[in-house]
This record gives structure tokens, C-alpha cells and sequence, in this order.
């Protein structure tokens, strides 16, 4: 009953009803849809919408293992926790990984691939071939305590902000099309879709709609993801 509920609440919330279709869609057919997201960073003053009602959280960027060891280790051990790999091992990797930061409490953190081939392991393992001067978001994150109030919408536009400094043009992401707050997230800051990923529930990549075309080439890997 309880389960029911918090189904009819979802379904009702914003971006629901499409949610609870690919919903549908999963538990009959077996099949799951991702949509590529994507952020021109060339127009990121013109859709910038910075949430106003977020908190004056730290926003720190984690490149080196300089900035690993002058940051708290309790801020790395929650880190760590929802980053996909440790993030000494992202960095050594050549990500970025970055968070909002409440005194001793991450509050929301993403990991930045600059490489120009990602590998993921949701839905399954793909790897994600991206245009020059694309980087690829994974492991948006926002700690349950701190969620609905604008935290993941700041982190994105800053690391939009940090991605057009470092002279890239893109940013990259795929979003399960059942998660309705991570897509009313993207696109309420300017993200747009540029392609479907389609994978059966056993791993099997179906289809990849547009993503070519838009420059984001997907393949099965052969092997589990080594990045976030
Ligand atoms: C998705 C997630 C990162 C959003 O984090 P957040 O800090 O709560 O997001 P924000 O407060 O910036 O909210 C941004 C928008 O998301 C939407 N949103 C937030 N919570 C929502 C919810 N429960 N249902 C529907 N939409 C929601 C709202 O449209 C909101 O915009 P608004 O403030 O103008 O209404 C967070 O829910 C989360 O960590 N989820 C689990 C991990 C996950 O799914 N990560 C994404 C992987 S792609």
C-alpha cells in the first residue's frame, strides 16, 4: 500500500506521468529508455536560471591529488561513497570531481569525465565516444537531507561555468527516463536531449536513437566501467 502511494504521489509530481510511462514500459516489455542529455556551453549565460532560494553552500573542485590532500578526509569518505569509484582513483583518471559543501556535509557532488571516451556501467556497459571539446557528467548526487532546495541546480551551473573556463564546449549525460527529479533538474537549467538510449533489462544494447547524429558515439563494452 505504502509502495502504491508513493507510486500515485510520483506519477502526480512534475515530469511524473511520462516517468510512470517508462515505468510501464519496463516492468511489460522488459525494455529501459535513457535519454542523452546535452548543454551547449556557448549558451550558458543566455538559459542560466540559478536557483534563488539555495543556501550558501562551498562549492569545491577536486583536480589534483593536491586538492585531495588539503581537503577533510571525512568530506572524501562521503564522497567516495556516491562517486562510482574512489575519487583518488577518478582523478588519477583524469575526472573531476566536484560538490557543495555544508561545513562538514557534502551536500551535492558530480564527477566530470574529460576524456574522449567514457565508460559506463548503467544501464549497462557502454562506452560513450564524445565529440572534441565534450566532457560527460555522471554521479549527480544530492544527499536526501538536503534535496528540493536548489543544490543540484547550483553544482550543474557551476561546473558549467568551470567546463566553458577550461574552454570545452559540451557537456555530456545520460538520465534514466524514469527519474523525473533528475530530469526536471537538467532541464530546468537549459539542458536539452539529443538522443535515447535503449537497453533490454538483461543488458542488451537495443538502440541509440539520434546520439550518433549528435555526435555521441554509443557501443557495448566488454568490460565494467572504469569511470563515473
Ligand atoms: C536528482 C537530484 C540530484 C536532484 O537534486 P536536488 O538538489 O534535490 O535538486 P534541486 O533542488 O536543484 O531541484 C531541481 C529541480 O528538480 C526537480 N525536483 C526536485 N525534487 C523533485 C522530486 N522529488 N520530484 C520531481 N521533481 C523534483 C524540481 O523541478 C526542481 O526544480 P524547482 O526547484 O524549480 O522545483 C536528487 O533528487 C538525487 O540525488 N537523486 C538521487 C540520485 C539521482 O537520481 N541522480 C541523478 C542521476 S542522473
Amino acid at each position: 500500500m505504502h509502495l502504491l502511494n508513493e507510486r500515485i504521489n510520483q506519477a502526480l509530481s512534475r515530469g511524473g506521468l511520462s516517468a510512470t510511462a517508462f515505468w510501464l514500459l519496463k516492468i511489460l516489455f522488459r525494455i529501459e529508455v535513457h535519454f542523452l542529455y546535452a548543454f551547449d556551453l556557448a549558451n550558458r549565460s543566455a538559459t542560466s536560471k540559478t536557483s534563488t532560494h539555495h543556501p550558501g553552500f562551498d562549492f569545491i573542485s577536486l583536480h589534483t591529488q593536491h586538492d585531495i590532500d588539503s581537503t577533510p578526509p571525512a568530506l572524501i569518505a562521503q564522497l567516495n561513497e556516491q562517486s562510482g569509484w574512489s575519487v583518488n582513483r577518478l582523478i588519477e583518471q583524469g575526472s573531476t570531481v566536484y560538490a557543495l559543501v555544508d561545513d562538514s556535509n557534502i551536500v551535492s557532488q558530480l564527477n566530470i569525465g574529460w576524456q574522449p571516451i567514457i565508460t559506463v556501467d548503467s544501464p549497462t556497459h557502454l562506452t560513450f565516444t564524445l565529440s572534441p571539446k565534450d566532457a560527460f557528467l555522471g554521479y549527480l548526487f544530492t544527499y536526501p537531507k538536503y534535496r528540493g532546495c536548489g543544490a543540484a541546480t547550483k553544482l550543474v551551473e557551476k561546473v558549467c561555468e568551470d567546463a566553458a573556463f577550461r574552454k570545452y564546449s559540451r557537456i555530456v549525460t545520460h538520465i534514466r527516463s524514469t527519474n523525473a527529479p533528475s530530469l526536471n533538474t537538467f532541464k530546468k537549467i537549459g539542458w536539452k536531449r539529443i538522443g535515447w538510449i535503449l537497453t533490454s533489462t538483461n543488458g542488451r544494447l537495443l538502440s541509440t536513437r539520434s546520439a550518433k547524429k549528435m555526435g555521441v558515439h554509443i557501443a557495448k563494452a566488454n568490460h565494467p566501467a572504469n569511470d563515473g
